[in-house]
């Protein structure tokens, strides 16, 4: 494993909570870090959540590769490069015919480690491949957006039935090479329960406090989105900033008062 993956085993043994944060670009990658980010994720939400797509099932392995090499170099220009990137691979990931070569492609953008969501027998066989050949896996469980259509609910882990899947499956993705697995939107005792029984940190969203770490999409956190979730915090309110920029701007282009003489040059 890499040096940089070392801050999730690291935490994990610590007992204190991970804050990872889900993102696409490079002047937000970089603000993070700075404030000190454990670990940054180039998630497939960037489907829907900055490329105006309804899911994540549009989201190709190109566009991938594009934006973890821009987060890539938004956390080597902060003042923490060595910040992680983990970098999801989009749907079909792990069963796809050319998943070796994405995950590949992934890596050799500067990515630390890839995801991938599930955990069917396929899907722990080439984690298997993977992790051999030196590609760290993050797994994903619970919710997964790339087989929405699935689920009957959201959240997951109600019943003991489905409480003992997650368990199972968390402890097949460890067996199978994982360094950790996201738990999104599983029953907050489900979540702790798999914690407690993991050797591997689990990072949470929408999983409680009980998760070795926590993950949250950073248009949600900043209060960008147009959806409420119940999961979210949101720490600030970019929507109204970004909206009096914009209001500002066109409202002094119309009046003339922008540009100034301050904002241009002379002979
Ligand atoms: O795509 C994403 O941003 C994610 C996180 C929400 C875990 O998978």
């Amino acid at each position: 494993m890499s040096t940089s993956l070392r801050v999730f085993s690291d935490y994990k043994k610590s007992g204190n909570p991970l804050a990872m944060i889900s993102l696409y670009d490079a002047p937000s990658a970089a603000i993070c870090c700075d404030q000190n980010v454990d670990a940054l994720l180039v998630g497939d939400s960037m489907g829907n959540v900055i490329l105006g797509f309804d899911n994540t099932v549009p989201v190709t392995i190109d566009a991938m590769v594009h934006h973890t090499g821009a987060v890539l170099r938004g956390a080597r220009s902060s003042s923490r490069p060595e910040v992680p990137v983990v970098a999801d691979m989009p749907l079909g990931g792990g069963l796809h015919p050319d998943s070796f070569s994405w995950a590949l492609r992934l890596m050799q953008t500067g990515a630390a480690a890839i995801k991938m969501e599930g955990a069917s027998e396929k899907l722990l066989k080439n984690i298997r491949i993977f992790s051999d050949a030196g590609i760290p896996v993050m797994g994903h469980l619970g919710y997964t957006p790339q087989s929405a259509l699935r689920f009957k609910s959201v959240v997951q882990g109600r019943t003991p039935e489905d409480a003992d899947r997650l368990l199972a499956q968390s402890l097949a993705l460890q067996e199978a090479g994982c360094f950790a697995i996201v738990l999104e939107t599983v029953v907050m005792e489900v979540a702790a329960q798999i914690t407690e029984q993991l050797e591997i940190p689990t990072i949470g969203i929408g999983s409680g406090a009980n998760c070795s770490g926590q993950v949250l999409v950073w248009n949600d956190l900043i209060g960008l989105s147009d959806v409420s979730l119940r999961m979210v915090k949101e720490f600030g309110n970019a929507r109204e900033v970004l909206q009096n920029a914009a209001a500002g701007y066109v409202d002094e282009v119309h009046k003339s008062t922008f540009p100034t003489e301050e904002n241009g040059w002379k002979k």
